[in-house]
């Protein structure tokens, strides 16, 4: 059984993200931020936006950990405290001690991590998997880029959504109102082919700028979304965009009919 600790921005975005990635996803419980899960055995938690750490469940008490799951006798202990009204210190030492009393050593440099967390609803060990390197994805935000729109969607969230929509190796991922290629920048980089059109040929511009600066490749129109089919003579495996929701010259037509003229 797999453990997730979601971003608390939107937990059943995160959720959802969660299960888009993993083949045979069944939940189990989530109490706050911890989800449980069962899922095949290729779970790649580094894809995920909206995850911030990723583990293998071992137990709820800690006399029902088999501690051969760690390649070695050193254990790095790591709790996290999430709303429990326990103590984390005295917690960690208790664990230090059990780890002790086992023959283990507790060591803070090692990388077999018993990640614990403190919650609500009782105590979960897990063994760590993976830690979210948040650094990476704010390299991207939309601050960082060449060309900078201040509605491009933050990176966390543009990863969950290209997950969500199916964006991965060898698949084409379309956004018709691409603006700065925030979207497309987070499907580039879990691998997918990426298309862009935009209404305002600067986005355009700006799109392949931003794509290319982070050593991707776009394949960018201007054209209006609505008409599509023209833009682009070519079908697409998934579609993941953010409608406009600013003013813009631009637009024409209403949003009320620009959203739903799209949506059909
Ligand atoms: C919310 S922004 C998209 C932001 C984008 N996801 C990003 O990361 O920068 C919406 C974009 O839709 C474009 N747009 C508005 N009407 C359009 C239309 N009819 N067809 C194509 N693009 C359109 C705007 O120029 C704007 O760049």
């Amino acid at each position: 059984m797999y453990v997730a600790l979601l971003s608390g921005k939107n937990i059943d975005m995160a959720k959802v993200e969660v299960n888009s990635i993993s083949n045979l996803y069944v939940e189990k419980t989530l109490v706050g931020r911890v989800l449980l899960f069962e899922s095949d055995d290729s779970i790649n938690f580094s894809k995920l936006g909206l995850t911030h750490e990723g583990g293998i469940f071992l137990g709820k008490n800690i006399e029902d950990i088999d501690f051969n799951v760690f390649s070695d006798k050193n254990i790095k202990i790591s709790v996290l405290n999430l709303k429990s009204e326990l103590n984390s210190l005295l917690f960690s030492k208790k664990i230090g001690e059990f780890i002790f009393k086992k023959g283990l050593n507790v060591d803070f440099n090692s990388n077999n991590v018993l990640r614990v967390y403190l919650t609500v609803n009782g105590v979960y060990f897990t063994k760590q998997v993976f830690m979210q390197d948040k650094k990476e994805f704010a390299k991207r935000a939309s601050s960082k880029r060449k060309f900078f729109m201040p509605t491009s969607i933050d990176s966390m969230f543009a990863r969950a959504l290209v997950n969500i929509a199916g964006a991965k190796k060898n698949v084409s991922v379309l956004d018709c109102f691409c603006g700065s290629g925030g979207l497309l920048l987070e499907a580039a980089v879990v691998g997918a082919d990426v298309f862009g059109c935009d209404i305002e040929e600067k986005c355009v511009k700006g799109t392949e700028d931003n794509l290319e600066q982070f050593g991707f490749k776009v394949t960018a129109v201007t054209g209006d979304a609505l008409d599509v089919d023209s833009v682009f003579d070519k079908k697409f495996d998934c579609v993941v965009t953010d409608l406009p929701f600013g003013k813009s010259s631009k637009i024409v037509e209403s949003k009320k009919k620009l959203y739903s003229s799209f949506m059909l």
